[in-house]
């Protein structure tokens, strides 16, 4: 949600920040601009994707050793030149990128009224540059004091950089609800919203804290709170892997990472099955966790779809009652939380707001905070009592994918692990699951290898429908609601999930000639039949059926129009193969649309906006 990448050093600035952002360009792709210090500030932006920015950089930008980069993903005013990043003060003298929301900026504005101070835009970005400007009066003696006097009046969530036209060596920076990483390396400082872009070049790095502003002047960096009271700054040395972050020969990030699916697992049972000490990290908080008297889920968009599978496992293999919640609506219905629930939550990139708010929220109440990240230096692992990594490597593409499957897989071993230790679980049957688990990396490679081909036949099919329906029972209702989640995103056609039984309630109505249905029916499914039924149903109304079915179920074929087989698994696994066909039928039909796959429109990947 907006990417920030800023650079001062002895390099060529502009380089490095088009590259930085280029690697952040999954958090908004809707406008792009850079500001340089070079005699003076200049500023360039451009609407659209940031290939239109780095395209057209005036000559007079080379050579700066300073500048402020920003990729954007707009919440307030349209996706527009004007709205675009860096915003100015009145003067032009300060210039300031900024990711998040100012919820108090109509406060900050009405103080313009009595000044000849205008705002070119709608952004809430421009009026808080400005009143910073304006602020910047006696008896402040320097720009920060003056930013950490106006950041301790805002209200909201930001991360933000500004430069001064009179200091070419200074760039000064905050945070406050979204993330801001700085990293040293021995030619300069780099500033970004993620680790990712800053990795290439030092692993040193600092994660600013919330309500911390660091001032970088002639190379050296100090910390500051919002009172101006000087902090130690503390750098840390990350040791870890560089995961491949390109398409490594694939057209998109989502094919590329669809394919990395099995490499993730494994990678993940490797740091995560070692002995059979299953998450390990978990060990010191089993007795608190087993006593819980319930486990409430949170996450958004695919995460929280992670988060019905696990309510079906944890429950099956735990007996614990379990709770998903959308973050989002979590936080501002005044939950009930209790000291005993344990939270776990569900978060690729670690940093959605509606994610963190809602943890924000339980922390008061006492409840033991567990989270199952993609990045373990992320926010919400920072806030949590313990985390897990999913160990999913970078995930790019806009629409997940990986992610999921790794969530799906630290959640399955935290069923087993807790039932094991509340003795719900009987020894050999955790065993017989953690051995099914061990096999599905390789099981899900060989199925990769030949299920393309029928998809792609099926996805030309299907690619012209405007709406489309996906039915799944019981563990398969979430991987309906992803299935639906994934088509929506990457090729805009109409796309619900539903509960295979509960169609009948109203969904059926829909259904006329030719109106396609994808419906997950397996045959280990212990109530098979009934989805058999649903079938039945949609058929005697016209609907085109795409079964998704068990290898080796030859009677069904005959029921549905087309079938993509899974291979044999156990139905409690059985979601981490019934998502591949979602996840390639949405990419198929996607590419064959034409559609900006990587980028769908109005989308953004880390939503660090409420
Ligand atoms: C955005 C992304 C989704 C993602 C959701 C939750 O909406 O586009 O792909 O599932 O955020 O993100 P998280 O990083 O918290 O899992």
């Amino acid at each position: 949600m907006c990417g920030i990448f800023c650079y001062i050093g002895m390099q060529d600035a502009v380089a490095l920040v088009m590259d930085g952002l280029k690697k952040l360009e999954y958090r908004g792709y809707d406008s792009a601009g850079i500001a340089i210090n070079n005699n003076g500030i200049l500023i360039h932006k451009r609407q659209g994707k940031l290939e239109a920015l780095s395209s057209s950089v005036p000559p007079a930008f080379r050579g700066s050793k300073v500048a402020i980069g920003h990729t954007r993903w707009a919440t307030h005013g349209s996706p527009n030149i004007v709205n675009a990043h860096p915003h100015v003060s009145a003067d032009g003298k300060i210039a300031m990128v900024h990711n998040g929301i100012i919820e108090n900026y109509e406060t900050f504005r009405s103080s313009f009224g009595e000044t000849d101070i205008q705002c070119e835009g709608e952004t809430d970005s421009e009026v808080l540059v400005k009143y910073i400007a304006l602020q910047y009066q006696e008896p402040f003696q320097n720009l920060e004091e003056v930013v950490a006097k106006v950041l301790s009046e805002v209200q909201g969530s930001y991360s933000l950089v500004i430069m001064e036209e009179s200091k070419p060596h200074k760039i000064i920076a905050a945070r406050r609800g979204s993330p801001l990483v700085v990293g040293r390396s021995d030619d300069g400082y780099y500033l970004a919203s993620d680790i990712l872009p800053i990795l290439p070049h030092t692993r040193k790095v600092v994660y600013l804290e919330d309500g911390e502003i660091v001032v970088i002047e002639n190379n050296q960096l100090q910390i500051f709170d919002f009172s101006y009271q000087q902090k130690q700054a503390e750098f840390q040395y990350l040791n870890i892997d560089l995961h491949s972050a390109d398409k490594t020969g694939y057209k998109h990030y989502m094919l590329k990472e669809i394919h990395e699916q099995p490499k993730a697992l494994r990678r993940g049972h490797g740091q995560q099955m070692s002995n059979d000490n299953l998450l390990p990290e978990l060990q010191p908080f089993m007795e608190t966790i087993s006593k819980a008297g319930r486990i409430i889920i949170l996450g958004c968009g695919t995460s929280w779809h992670a988060g019905l599978v696990a309510e079906y496992v944890i429950e099956k293999l735990c007996r614990v009652p379990v709770e998903v919640e959308y973050a989002s609506e979590f936080r501002y219905r005044d939950p009930v939380i209790y000291a005993d629930d344990v939270i776990v939550a569900l978060s690729q990139s670690g940093e959605t707001a509606d994610t963190l708010v809602a943890l924000e929220e339980a922390k008061k109440h006492g409840a033991l905070l567990y989270g199952v990240v993609n990045v373990p230096t992320s926010s919400i692992a920072r806030l949590v009592d313990v985390y897990s990594n999913i160990f999913a490597g970078p995930e790019i593409s806009v629409a997940s994918t990986k992610a999921f499957i790794c969530q799906l897989n630290a959640l399955y071993l935290f069923a087993i692990k807790l039932g094991k230790y509340n003795g719900n679980l009987s020894p050999d049957y955790s065993l017989s699951v953690l051995k099914e688990l061990r096999q599905v990396p390789d099981i899900l490679k060989n199925y990769l290898s030949y299920i393309v081909y029928r998809i792609k036949n099926i996805a030309m099919i299907y690619s012209h429908v405007n709406h489309t329906l996906f039915l799944g029972r019981g563990l398969q209702f979430p991987i309906a609601l992803e299935g639906a989640l994934k088509l929506k995103e990457v090729s805009y056609i109409h796309a619900e999930g539903y509960p295979a039984a509960e169609m009948k309630h109203g969904p059926i109505a829909l259904i006329e000639k030719g109106w396609p249905v994808i419906i997950i029916a397996l045959k280990s499914d212990p109530h098979y039949k009934k989805v058999l039924s649903n079938i039945e149903e949609i058929k005697a109304r016209g609907g085109s059926v795409i079964g998704i079915i068990s290898e080796g179920d030859e009677s069904i074929k005959d029921n549905v129009e087309n079938w993509i087989e899974i291979p044999r698994i156990s139905f409690l696994l059985s979601p981490m193969f019934t998502v591949i066909p979602m996840q390639l039928l949405a990419y198929y039909i996607g590419l064959h649309k034409g559609c900006d796959i990587d980028k769908p429109r109005n989308l953004a990947k880390s939503v660090t906006v409420e």
